[in-house]
């Protein structure tokens, strides 16, 4: 192919697939297979690679991520982003629209009501079709550019098509569906991390992360609604919004013009209900003067816009006494402060238990037993404790010590410096533990042991059969089938189960140990790159941490975990049994030993390769690939905007920098 065949192919396959992302993101009607859109996906990736010299930012290929941003560059506003005023009733609400009728001087004019989505307010700034830059509120004067981390939105265009406007700026908001932060926490329980509290926390903390790959994998969305554009090319805000989206610019499709603010409270009543059965949070309903010049004669006061307002829904919250605090052990030991309630209905379900998450948030809340208290459904999830109404506080209450002995086998609880979670040690002898990892290991994300449900797990260890995970392996018909309830057939089926599992592959296998800190994809990474069991009980932290994304953390955890004999043993045991105990695919073949023994770490954002590929390239060749500039460093591949701290270390160290040519 020649470099112009090459081009034109690149160009034709980039427009395919902005399309259908088109379709599938911002439409919702997908217009090909997952499959087809991969295998396009796939030959444009293999394209740009083998000709870089056609890097596009805007490529779909980066929507993936890959560039790493050390710190965010603070820009000012083109117009300072303003928040807005807030009515939280109706009385509220027709003063509002009764100083509008007054500043107008008529009522001739009409309103916009959209959804207020509970997220982060972000400007787009577009050049030629093409985003230019993403920048986020900050304090409303000024903001961080984020553009990389933002252009990981698979339903945001990063490049338009029809009549837009040379130069504009778009605002919206930027938030994460409900089911996308559950699944998030639940891997982050999985591997014994902190969980967030509500999706908005995890959107502000995701679009601050430095490795826009790292954001590419949580998955962010983002409705568009206030058109900035200095041609005064439309009348109206509900048609600068519709050409927005002709333009291939993500509106929200239930924005309605009302006509008067009786229309406007119906439009409120209606969410108010309905909003339990959208995919993700909003907090109230904005409601705006739609035509321009209108709102240029209300102009501003010095915070907010005269032409728009917020209507903020009530948050469920219900007042209940708190009884008493408990505790729950999880399989790691972390040990989760429960409230126990008297039964109170909110939001569809009565709620008895509320988690009080760690010690500080039980000083924080001041929260004793006996307290009234205000129970809250935090995102429509998890209910939670805000706040306690002191006026009906016994006099003589004193405030709430937490424990200091695991509440299930009385072993003394620990508390490593800088974490939240206070954790049982007796990791081999407290029940929710012991009971706990073996759920885990059978488990539908590790073993996958159709035959062998929690309960099982629990009355095989009531029974004296299962201590660890490895005791699953010596079970017998003849002792299974004493067990209460157990038929000859499940008695069958279970231990044909724990034999198949013998297949699993090995990162699973290394998952199902329930390594504090070592969920599926850390699993999956330690699997690929020490490739069998022993590597990584054998690995120095030094080799963790040159594992692409495995951090001090991480790499503390796996080396703790193998410096207990009892896991060697249990480990040794598993692997007796015949389990998958290494990796079975194909070594990568290597291109050359020219970096044999060398770690290279790389640094900053690159044109012509992602870094994945980079990394892809140092492996091949040898090498192995570090997180930080250290001693152990033997070259540095530097991008733009590499810190100025790590190259002055690197030049310190005398490391060698090379760039990506
Ligand atoms: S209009 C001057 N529209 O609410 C107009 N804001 O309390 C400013 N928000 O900072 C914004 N949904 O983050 C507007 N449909 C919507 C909104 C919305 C959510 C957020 C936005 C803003 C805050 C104001």
């Amino acid at each position: 192919m020649t470099n112009e065949d090459a081009k034109i192919q690149i160009d034709k396959l980039r427009k395919v697939l902005s399309g259908h992302n088109y379709s599938y993101y911002v439409m919702a009607m997908p217009s090909i297979s997952d499959f087809e859109f991969d295998t396009l996906l796939k030959q444009l990736q293999e394209l740009e690679a083998q000709y870089p010299e056609f890097y596009s930012a805007d490529s779909p290929t980066q929507k993936v991520g890959g560039a790493i941003n050390k710190s965010f560059e603070n820009i000012a506003h083109t117009y300072p982003m303003l928040s807005l005023g807030n009515t939280y009733n109706e009385e509220d609400l027709r003063d509002f629209d009764e100083r509008v009728k007054k500043g107008l001087g008529t009522d001739d004019y009409e309103y916009v009501c959209e959804l207020k989505f509970d997220g982060l307010s972000i400007s787009l700034h577009y050049e030629g079709g093409k985003l230019l830059r993403a920048v986020t509120r900050g304090d409303g004067v000024s903001g961080d550019v984020v553009t990389d981390n933002v252009r990981t939105i698979k339903s945001l265009s990063t490049e338009l098509h029809g009549d837009f406007p040379n130069a504009f700026e778009m605002r919206g908001e930027i938030f994460m569906h409900r089911k996308a932060f559950e699944r998030l926490n639940k891997q982050r329980e999985e591997a014994g991390e902190m969980q967030y509290a509500n999706p908005r926390n995890v959107a502000a903390g995701t679009l601050k992360l430095q490795d826009s790959a790292e954001v590419a994998k949580r998955p962010l969305d983002i409705y568009l609604y206030q058109l900035i554009e200095s041609g005064n090319v439309f009348k109206t805000h509900s048609e600068s919004l519709e050409a927005a989206k002709s333009w291939g610019l993500k509106t929200s499709e239930h924005s309605n013009v009302c006509a008067d603010i009786d229309a406007v409270l119906n439009f409120i009543r209606h969410w108010d209900s309905e909003r339990h059965h959208l995919s993700y949070d909003i907090d109230g309903v904005v409601l705006k003067v739609n035509d321009f010049r209108q709102r240029e004669e209300l102009g501003f006061t010095a915070k907010v816009p005269r032409w728009a307002i917020s209507f903020k829904f009530k948050t469920e919250a219900a007042l209940t006494k708190l009884n008493k605090i408990t505790y729950q052990v999880g399989r790691t030991g972390a040990i989760t402060p429960v409230a126990n309630l008297d039964p109170v209905f909110l939001l569809g379900t009565t709620v008895k238990r509320a988690s009080l998450h760690n010690a500080n948030e039980i000083q924080r809340l001041d929260v004793r037993e006996g307290d009234y208290v205000y129970v809250e459904k935090g995102g429509e999830i998890i209910p939670k404790i805000t706040g306690v109404d002191l006026s009906k506080r016994d006099p003589d209450s004193k405030p709430h010590q937490y424990i200091t002995n695991c509440p299930e086998c009385g072993a003394e609880l620990v508390r490593k410096e800088g974490e939240a979670n206070h954790y049982c040690p007796n990791d081999e002898g407290c029940e929710p533990q012991v009971v706990g990892k073996i759920q885990h290991f059978s488990g539908r994300r590790a073993m996958d042991i159709d035959s062998i449900g929690d309960e099982t797990v629990q009355t095989l260890f009531e029974n004296g059969l299962v201590n660890n995970i490895a005791d699953l392996y010596d079970l017998q018909y003849d002792q299974i089938i004493k067990l209460d309830r157990m038929a000859e057939t499940s008695a069958q089926n279970l231990l044909k189960g724990i034999e198949d599992s013998k297949k699993m592959p090995f990162a699973k296998v290394l998952f199902g140990l329930g390594i504090r800190y070592v969920g599926e994809t850390v699993a999956k990474k330690l699997a690929q790159h020490f490739r069998n069991i022993n590597a990584i009980a054998a690995a120095s932290l030094d080799e963790l941490t040159a594992v692409d994304e495995i951090g001090e953390r991480i790499a503390l955890s796996v080396t703790d975990y193998f410096a207990e004999l009892k896991h060697v043993e249990m480990v040794n045991r598993l692997q007796e049994n015949g389990l998958q105990l290494e990796s079975t695919t194909e070594v990568v073949k290597r291109d050359s030993e020219l970096l044999a023994g060398k770690i290279v770490v790389i640094s900053g954002t690159f044109h012509k390769h992602s870094r994945d590929d980079i990394g892809k390239m140092i492996e091949a060749n040898g090498g192995k690939q570090g997180s930080s500039v250290s001693g152990k460093t033997d070259l540095l591949v530097a991008g733009d905007n590499m810190g100025p701290a790590k190259l002055e270390k690197a030049n310190k160290l005398g490391i060698k920098i090379i760039s990506e040519d």
